[in-house]
């Protein structure tokens, strides 16, 4: 029985999965304390309750990039994903798709472009990193847009990963891991049976395509490490839209003088993250860095933020803060390890179930009516 998706889904994915993964998945950088922040200070935020005003007609529907939403989440990109369920991006787009909210397919996802697109019933939008590879990056934006993808998030905060302890720990990374991870593999049977052998091919198919042969887990790590470029610039961002011409939304923004370049750059949207506490510890959380970012460009593009949400009431107090819509992270791979698409399209009914209480409640009747009056003010 789930009773909060952010703790209950935690507990079910840390059970199916070999450690290895699951570390990977809910792991941070360094002492993690950003990782920890992201959530805390999100929690911490206080709803203004308010009563008696009617909250009979609701509406969560809300517009991006010329698309309806019909809650305003998105499902995050994430890395990996078809390791933590059979095919997993097929079966999380799926659920999004059916709950009719975008779901983002990662650059290093394990299934590619050309098998997800197809598979769902509304558009997808696909995540780009800058390699040190422009023929990839090209040819991923050439087949993004031969395969329909709308919105292209360009993921700018990882010039460089941030430094993961927890994966050279787990067996992900660092000594004999190869032979940790199948050791791993063996004391989780049902993971080994779903995903480890009927899930396969286990490639990155988007780079697997673009290189002609496969590209392993094995690969990931080195292939990260070597094709990450420090030396990327706002020319990049020139240099995408001679082949992107879609709406293009900058993932990693934390300051509000990096969101002005945003515009000046011509970026369509942002996302407010710190990827997950994933790449420097230390920084802002998502929460505390959003009111200043909003104040500075809200209007003029559109403000996405995630990092640290994980109910319903989180999505609320975001939007408050100043995000016009947000993106799940953790929250939706917990609930693919541990249920696969069912428990993505669970997770998805449960949050809305939440943002429908913490509407009712908070006296909004729209997407629009939420405000910072929807939140108690520090005292
Ligand atoms: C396992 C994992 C893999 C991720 N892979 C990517 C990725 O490939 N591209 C990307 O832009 N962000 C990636 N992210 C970051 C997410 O898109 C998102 O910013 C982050 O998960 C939000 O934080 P939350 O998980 O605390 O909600 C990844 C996050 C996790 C947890």
């Amino acid at each position: 029985m789930i009773i909060s998706a952010s703790t209950d889904y935690r507990a079910a994915a840390q059970r199916r999965l070999p450690p290895f993964l699951f570390h990977y998945i809910d792991g941070g950088a360094y002492a993690e304390y950003t990782l920890k922040r992201n959530v805390d200070d999100l929690a911490s935020i206080a709803l203004r309750q308010r009563v008696l005003r009617n909250m009979s007609e609701l509406s969560l529907e809300t517009q991006l990039f010329g698309e309806t939403l019909a809650m305003p989440v998105a499902l995050a990109p994430v890395g990996l994903t078809g390791m933590y369920a059979r095919r997993g991006e097929v079966q999380a787009a799926k659920a999004a798709a059916d709950k009719g909210i975008p779901f983002t397919l990662s650059t290093v996802s394990v299934c590619p472009i050309e098998e997800v697109a197809p598979a769902i019933s509304r558009p997808m939008w696909f995540q780009l990193y800058v390699l040190k590879d422009r023929g990839f990056m090209k040819n991923a934006l050439e087949r993004a847009k031969a395969a329909g993808v709308t919105t292209l998030v360009f993921t700018v905060d990882m010039p460089t990963p941030g430094a993961r302890y927890r994966d050279a720990h787990s067996g992900m990374s660092g000594a004999n891991a190869a032979m940790r991870r199948m050791l791993q593999a063996f004391t989780h049977p049902a993971w080994a049976l779903d995903v480890g052998l009927l899930g396969k091919p286990h490639d990155l198919g988007n780079i697997s395509a673009y290189r002609g042969h496969p590209t392993g887990l094995a690969d990931y790590i080195g292939w990260l490490g070597a094709n990450f470029d420090p030396s990327i610039s706002w020319k990049d961002l020139e240099w995408i839209r001679e082949f992107w011409d879609g709406p293009m939304v900058i993932k990693g923004i934390l300051d509000p003088d990096d969101a002005r370049d945003a515009i000046r750059f011509g970026a369509d949207g942002i996302v407010v993250s710190n990827h997950g506490g994933r790449q420097l510890d230390g920084v802002l959380s998502s929460a505390r860095a959003l009111p200043a970012i909003a104040d500075a460009v809200k209007g003029d593009l559109k403000i996405l933020a995630d990092s640290g949400i994980r109910s319903g009431l989180d999505v609320v107090r975001m939007i408050a803060l100043g995000a016009d819509t947000v993106m799940l992270g953790r929250a939706f791979i917990y609930a693919l390890a541990a249920a696969g698409g069912a428990g993505v399209s669970n997770l998805l009914s449960l949050i809305e179930k939440e943002m429908r209480v913490a509407m009712v409640l908070t006296g909004a009747k729209s997407i629009a009516e939420i405000s910072a009056e929807s939140l108690v003010r520090e005292l």
